[in-house]
């Protein structure tokens, strides 16, 4: 007997869809994903110009990643976190001041696949593209240096998921000097 999936039922097959092995498919639904933090204009440089309306980064991961994450404080393989870049507008509607989101600027993905020999792919999405080849060389480079070199767990930025950090604290899996 056929039994209908639940309402409301998690998927627990939400991880990456590739196409030719490696190809990673843009993940169209990553917005009704865990969502994880949002930065505002930051920057790495010391004195890193900031533009006057300044960018959002959003952070979200696929929802059966997040759980594993909340119960062992550590990615498992396939985990898919997506960074979304949002252009910011002030004093539009009844807005004074502060400021609110518009269009997106960019959007990159970041899996964790143990057949790449540093552990994650790198994916950049520019917008209409369905499809997006593993980063490699020069352009990779800096992406995994920073990432390796200065996250907090594995090579994902939890020092800045205010809810995962205290996960991995608990769970004591932040790598030294967090
Ligand atoms: C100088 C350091 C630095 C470099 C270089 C860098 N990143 Fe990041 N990345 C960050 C930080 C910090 C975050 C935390 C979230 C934020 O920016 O809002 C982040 C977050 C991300 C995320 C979200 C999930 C995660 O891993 O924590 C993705 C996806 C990502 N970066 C992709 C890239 C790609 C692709 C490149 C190369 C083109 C790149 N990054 C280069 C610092 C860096």
């Amino acid at each position: 007997m056929l039994s209908a999936p639940l309402v409301g039922q998690q998927p627990t097959d939400d991880g990456p869809r590739f196409t030719n092995g490696l190809n990673l498919r843009f993940p169209a639904e990553y917005r009704s994903w865990t969502f994880l933090a949002s930065g505002l204009g930051m920057t790495y440089e010391p004195n890193g110009q900031q533009p006057r309306l300044p960018y959002f980064s959003n952070v979200f991961v696929n929802p059966s990643a997040y759980r594993h994450f909340e119960q062992t404080g550590a990615w498992p393989d396939k985990t898919v976190l997506v960074l979304e870049v949002r252009v910011s507008a002030s004093e539009g509607s009844i807005n004074k001041g502060g400021f609110y989101q518009v269009a997106r600027a960019g959007i990159e993905a970041h899996v964790k696949d143990q057949r790449i020999a540093s552990g994650w792919a790198f994916y950049s999405f520019a917008d209409g593209k369905d499809t997006a080849v593993p980063m490699t060389g020069e352009a990779v480079k800096r992406c995994v240096e920073c990432h390796a070199e200065h996250a907090a767990v594995d090579t994902t930025f939890v020092q800045f998921y205010p809810t995962l950090l205290d996960i991995a604290r608990a769970k004591k899996t932040l790598k030294q000097g967090f």
